[in-house]
């Protein structure tokens, strides 16, 4: 059934987004949060101001001619002279020159596509397939797809929506287990008829609620190098609707985690918004829980420590609807049950190799918009996670475990379970060198097991670790999404996505016109990861090249490729070099989202080269990448999410087969290297 305009509900960012984003990103994506007004309090200056002094101090440099050797690098900080002088240069095409990439992966870049453009576009020589599609089978015996016969119960068995963080861990020759975030829902895009979300069913909203979580599937390597899912017992869904978790941790069993339902304050059903992850030492995976609040019904007169905090009214006071769940279960009403809002926002682990494992939420890692958390061992022996809060002016943090490897006990590790977290505080001092730009600080906010922030118990540190952050001066940051540690030297990569709606309201931020994020190195001092002292460098502002206020570490701006709102950041487990995807291009530089890869030592440093371009309205989620295999496997998040787009009158048709006619399907590919 086509729908007339006039019989759709405007969604509630309509008339209120930032620059070109699509209403029905707002809203289904980010909950609305450019309504909201949940930046830190933290009196530290923002972070963007912090980069303009650096960037002010390297153009000062620039200016005065100098041109500093890069330590150990051969680069120099010397801003190209193109990247400034090229104002409307098809930077596209110029950056598509000569083979880039690793061993295994070498491609040609291809220029960016426009955002209209339906269709997965991959360099010469490659190949794509999907892997799984919303609503194929995972668990053992499900129901196929059927776009007209939808039911909880069957959700709950088939892959979920919205694709995000993906794992491929091999188990044998030819054999793997992916496993997948699920991180939100397109009602617009998933139900037939839809007119308004409190228009839903209540079997349309139990759907809902169960296409949230995760998906494990066995997969099985082809002779053609395609990957395909088998059916196995490893077939497992997580979902938001029943699957029970295990609360670990020093809040654990807390007053604050206790509701009618568990009174013990450790068993919690499902998990919410689940961005990106990242894998342990030990094979388990580690997924954020996100944009939570939007699930909840908030009230006005409710705890201000999450009403205001955690963004469960807007700037007008208004309470958020809560995407209606609240009509299939009172935890999502805070007025019926305050404290079930407090068992979401962790960071959570799962165990793919056991379908029988009861996953995990670890407290000790504290609670807040968690993009996902990345681990690294330290020289010590010491687990570090770091992990960001992916809202505009809030912050970043690492947590360093109590104890080391290898610590485990069974298929999971106990050494989440308890440590010290920290949050950072950057500084723009010292010399400006193309790999350094100012020095930071971890600051504690929990220390050998007790709160380190003065005012605050440990249990409110670690469920409102926001107001913590803020406490201790911690930089506001321009929305920290991925951050992930080089696995060959432990320098740090921060995915900074943006901060327009900042920009455009706050005096501070230097770059107003900044829609486009930028991407930090740190480097720990002593290279011990432990540690609390850190160097920090802008490796990337991004944007169009052809804006002087662009800089790729000193690559010369008229060949790298476009790139806007950095979201995930990869790399291969042998081969060198950062893969970047973005989210937020079409709405930034009108270029469908992409995956890049970036060189990080050498010559080549900085040199942005785009690999893949996901088609109209979509984001590039995952990626994974395995050059011994020839394979990059990204997860196509979001297809079509244009606004006016439903079901029957889709923007994308994407992956392109015959149950995608009606509507998009969310789904993992595989991108393989089949020519030369
Ligand atoms: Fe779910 Fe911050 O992206
Ligand atoms: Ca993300
Ligand atoms: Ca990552």
């Amino acid at each position: 059934m086509t729908l007339t305009p006039s019989r759709r509900q405007l969604l509630p960012m309509a008339g209120h987004t930032r620059g070109t984003r699509s209403a029905a990103t707002c809203h289904f994506k980010c909950g609305d949060a450019c309504l909201k007004d949940e930046g830190s309090t933290s009196t530290s200056p923002a972070f963007a101001a912090v980069v303009e002094a650096s960037l002010s101090r390297r153009n000062l440099l620039l200016g005065l001619g100098a041109v500093v050797a890069a330590a150990g690098s051969g680069a120099v900080t010397a801003r190209p002279a193109a990247a400034a002088g090229a104002p409307g240069a098809p930077a596209a095409a110029a950056a598509g020159a000569g083979t880039v990439g690793p061993k295994g992966l070498a491609f040609t870049p291809i220029a960016s596509v426009a955002s209209t453009v339906d269709e997965l576009t991959v360099p010469a020589g490659y190949t794509w397939k999907p892997i799984i599609s919303w609503g194929d089978p995972v668990v053992q015996g499900a129901p196929a797809f059927d776009l007209d016969r939808q039911s909880a119960a069957a959700q709950e068995q088939q892959f979920g929506y919205n694709c995000d963080y993906l794992a491929v861990l091999p188990q044998g020759k030819n054999k793997a287990l992916l496993v997948a975030n699920h991180e939100y829902t397109n009602e617009n895009l998933m139900v037939p008829g839809f007119t308004s979300e409190d228009a839903l069913t209540d079997e349309q909203l139990r759907t809902s609620i169960a296409a949230h979580g995760l998906s494990v599937v066995a997969l099985r390597q082809g002779k053609d190098g395609f990957w395909e899912v088998e059916p196995s017992k490893h077939g497992r869904r997580f979902t938001a609707l029943s699957t029970e978790f295990e609360l670990r941790g020093p809040v654990a069993g807390s007053d604050l985690l206790k509701t009618a339902k568990d009174p013990s304050g450790r068993r919690v059903v499902g998990t919410l918004n689940n961005c990106a992850g990242g894998t342990t030492p030990w094979g388990t995976v580690l997924s954020g829980e996100e944009n939570f609040d939007q699930y909840f019904r908030g009230d006005a007169n409710g705890d201000p420590r999450n009403r205001d905090t955690y963004g469960l009214v807007d700037k007008t006071g208004k309470v958020g609807t809560g995407r209606y769940w609240y009509r299939v279960d009172d935890r999502f009403d805070v007025v019926k049950t305050p404290n079930e809002i407090n068992r979401f926002g962790w960071i959570v682990e799962v165990d793919p190799r056991d379908p029988r494992s009861t996953p995990v939420k670890h407290t000790a890692m504290g609670r807040f918009k968690h993009e996902g958390a990345t681990t690294i061992v330290a020289k010590k022996g010491n687990v570090v996670a770091y992990m960001g809060d992916d809202t505009a002016d809030q912050h970043l943090y690492k947590f360093v475990s109590r104890d080391r490897v290898p610590g485990r006990s069974g298929g999971r590790s106990e050494l989440l379970d308890a440590g010290d977290l920290y949050v950072a505080k950057f500084s723009a001092d010292g010399p400006v060198t193309t790999d350094r730009d100012g020095t930071g600080e971890w600051i504690p906010l929990t220390k050998d097991g007790e709160s380190a922030v003065p005012g605050m118990s440990l249990e409110e540190v670690l469920v409102f670790t926001r107001a913590a952050a803020a406490a201790v001066g911690a930089t506001p940051m321009d929305r920290p999404e991925d951050v992930e540690p080089d696995p060959r030297t432990g320098y740090v990569y921060v995915a900074c996505t943006n901060n327009s709606n900042r920009a455009a309201a706050g005096p501070a931020n230097p770059r107003p016109k900044n829609k486009y994020g930028h991407v930090i190195e740190l480097r720990e001092a002593g290279d011990d990861a432990t540690g609390t002292r850190f160097e920090w460098s802008l490796l990337l502002v991004c944007g169009d090249p052809a804006d002087p206020t662009t800089y790729f570490s000193g690559f010369p701006a008229d060949r790298v490729s476009p790139i806007s709102c950095p979201d995930n950041v990869a790399f291969d487990a042998r081969e060198p070099g950062l893969w970047v995807s973005t989210d937020g291009a079409p709405s930034s530089i009108t270029r469908n989202d992409a995956l890049h890869f970036v060189p990080l030592t050498g010559p080549e440093r900085g040199r942005v080269s785009q690999f893949l371009a996901v088609p109209t309205g979509a984001e590039t989620c995952g990626p994974w990448i395995d050059a011994a295999d020839g394979s990059v496997f990204v997860n196509v998040q979001h297809p079509g999410e244009v606004d006016g787009a439903v079901v029957d009158r889709p923007a994308s048709k994407f992956p392109y087969s015959a149950s995608s006619q009606r509507t998009p399907r969310p789904s993992t590919v595989q991108v393989r290297r089949t020519g030369k």
